[in-house]
C-alpha cells in the first residue's frame, strides 16, 4: 500500500500520481489533501507519514510546491526516510543507496514527465545493501527514529 499525500500547491500532481497508479494496477491510501484550499502541508504529510512508520503502508509519495517542506516532515517519523527528488537520478539512487521508503518531489519545480518517470523508477529499484546497510542504520540509530 503506497502513502499518498499533498498540500494545495501539490494537489494537482497528487490527483496524477493516482491516475498512474491505478493505471499500474498499484494500492494507495490518499491522505488528502482533496482540493487545491489553501492547507498546511504538514497535517498531510505527518498522517501519511504515520501510517509509514506503523506499517499500515509500505511507502510513499508526497507533493508540494517542492518537494520540501513534505520531506522534512516525513523525515520526522520513525523508520521513515523520504527523499526530495528533482531529477530521475536522484529517484534512482534515493533507493539504492539510502533505501528511501517516501518520494517527494514539487509540483512548481518538476514536469509531470519527470514525475512520472521518477515514480517509476523509485517504485522499481531495490536498495543495493552492501555498505550501505550500516550507513542506513545509523541515520536511525543515533536518534532511535
Ligand atoms: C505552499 O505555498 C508551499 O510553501 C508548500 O507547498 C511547500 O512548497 C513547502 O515546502
Amino acid at each position: 500500500m503506497i502513502a499518498i499525500a499533498s498540500d494545495h500547491a501539490g494537489f494537482h500532481y497528487k490527483e496524477r500520481v493516482k491516475s498512474f497508479l491505478k493505471q499500474l494496477n498499484l494500492e494507495f491510501k490518499d491522505f488528502g489533501t482533496h482540493s487545491t484550499d489553501s492547507v498546511d502541508y504538514p497535517d498531510f504529510a505527518h498522517a501519511a507519514s504515520e501510517a509509514i512508520s506503523n506499517g499500515e503502508c509500505e511507502n510513499g509519495i508526497f507533493v508540494c510546491g517542492t518537494g520540501i517542506g513534505v520531506s522534512i516532515v516525513a523525515n520526522k517519523h520513525k523508520g521513515v526516510r523520504a527523499a526530495a527528488c528533482e531529477s530521475v537520478t536522484a529517484a534512482e539512487l534515493s533507493r539504492k543507496h539510502n533505501n528511501a521508503n517516501v518520494l517527494c518531489f514539487g509540483e512548481r519545480l518538476v514536469g509531470w514527465g519527470i514525475a512520472e518517470d521518477m515514480i517509476k523508477i523509485f517504485l522499481n529499484t531495490n536498495f543495493e545493501a552492501g555498505r550501505h546497510t550500516r550507513r542506513v542504520e545509523k541515520i536511525h540509530s543515533l536518534t532511535g527514529r
